[in-house]
């Protein structure tokens, strides 16, 4: 069996997709072996023994690539320990958490034969330069708690040792 891991993401601002290369970096330091691509470049999961599949949530609902992928790799997806991560919440309001993880879960249900190993909500960030009207008039801000991402990908290293010892 193969020993990579594959991070997928979606990305709109670019957000994500840092949060994705720390995750690769932090795995890759703990010796594993990690393939980090947006989703769209992904075409089989054939090759990976666990899957990492991040996105975030924008007007309520996880990014429609993320969700196409559950669809589309759903039968490889439940052979395979998979995690699943998102970036929304841009306050530290507990109903601004919980709405961005209701949303996310909802996506989740479409899936439900797909129990994830690990599932972890990250706050967002506001790049107002990169928007258009009228999000370009919302106040820059950046809720990623790059501790708690660190400590995310930990948790996927041990996982992915306990995995690899049992098979
Ligand atoms: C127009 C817009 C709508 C958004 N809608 C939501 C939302 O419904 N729920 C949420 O939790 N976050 C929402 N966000 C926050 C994004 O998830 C956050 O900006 C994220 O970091 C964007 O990721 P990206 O840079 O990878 O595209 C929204 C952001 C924008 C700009």
């Amino acid at each position: 069996m193969t020993s990579t891991i594959l991070i997928a993401y979606a990305t709109r601002y670019g957000s994500t997709q840092e949060v994705a290369e720390a995750i690769a970096d932090r795995l890759h330091e703990r010796g594993l072996e990690v393939e980090l691509k947006p989703i769209f470049e992904v075409s089989t999961l054939e090759p990976y023994r666990m899957i990492v599949l991040g996105g975030p949530i924008y007007m309520d609902r996880w990014h429609p690539e993320a969700r196409r992928f559950l669809k589309r790799h759903y039968a490889a997806l439940q052979e395979k320990p998979t995690a699943i991560f998102a970036l929304g919440p841009i306050h530290q309001t507990p109903e601004e958490w919980q709405d961005a993880r209701e949303q996310l879960d909802r996506a989740l249900e479409k899936a439900p034969l797909l129990k994830p190993i690990a599932i972890e909500m990250f706050g967002g960030v506001i790049s107002p330069a990169k928007l258009h009207f009228p999000f370009n008039h919302l106040k820059a801000s950046d809720a990623r708690n790059w501790t708690n991402i660190i400590d995310f990908a930990d948790e996927l290293a041990e996982l992915s040792f306990i995995g690899r010892a049992v098979v």
